[in-house]
């Protein structure tokens, strides 16, 4: 399983980066809005920032399929990267189904059910994004969602769209993702921080530097 960062911050994407860890970002109007710059202009330098897919989503207002077909031609256009970000909806369906055809790569958003994963695979998208989080939040295993998923494209074998795992709360979230055969979790900087330590880690390093220290010094 890979990892994207979901964050519209670019400091904890640089960061992220550095640490050689993600080939994507997703963002989502919530992490646009909690930034407060230029939503073209985020999506631009993050571009910049990671040389693999950037997730832009269609502005949450626009509803009709016609609008987000015009908006993800935009958000195409601000770079090779970009994958244009578009709501389950019968309307979001035929803005993927066109975008598809124009060769625009899309990430169906909101999936909380196999059945819509299936529907945007379907429709032509390149990745879905069903929300674990979400889920777990309401007293629903997300995992199971996922693997779910996951087992009913590898049925189908003509199916090439990529599980991004989305609404990723905690550590053990990425671990049930990967064994349920997600192909991506889309993760906070956050968690990925949480995922990188470890109490036996710290004290097994300040261990040897105190063993270094007594017979070479400093
Ligand atoms: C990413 O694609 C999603 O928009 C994001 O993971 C949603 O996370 P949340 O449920 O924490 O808002």
């Amino acid at each position: 399983m890979k990892f994207f960062i979901d964050t519209a911050n670019v400091d904890e994407i640089r960061e992220a980066n550095d640490m050689g860890i993600i080939c994507g970002v997703t963002t989502n109007p919530s992490l646009i809005a909690k930034e407060g710059r230029d939503y073209k202009t985020v999506l631009k330098e993050i571009a910049g920032i990671v040389d693999g897919a950037i997730s832009g989503e269609v502005k949450a207002t626009t509803t009709d399929a016609e609008g987000m077909i015009r908006e993800g031609r935009e958000i195409a256009a601000i770079h090779p990267n970009m994958v244009v970000k578009i709501p389950m909806t019968a309307e979001g369906l035929k803005a993927i189904k066109v975008l598809h055809s124009e060769g625009i790569k899309t990430n169906c958003t909101l999936i909380f059910t196999a059945n819509q994963a299936l529907l945007a695979a379907r429709a032509g998208a390149t990745y879905v994004s069903p929300f674990l989080g979400r889920l777990d939040d309401i007293s629903t295993r997300g995992v199971d969602l996922i693997r779910d998923i996951a087992d009913i494209f590898a049925v189908a074998d003509d199916i090439d769209t990529k599980i991004i795992c989305a609404s990723i709360r905690n550590p053990m979230h990425i671990t049930d993702c990967a064994l349920a055969g997600a192909d991506i979790a889309t993760v906070p900087f956050k968690v990925l921080r949480q995922m990188i330590n470890h109490p036996l880690t710290d004290a097994g390093i300040v261990k040897f530097q105190e063993d270094y220290k007594a017979v070479f010094g400093e």
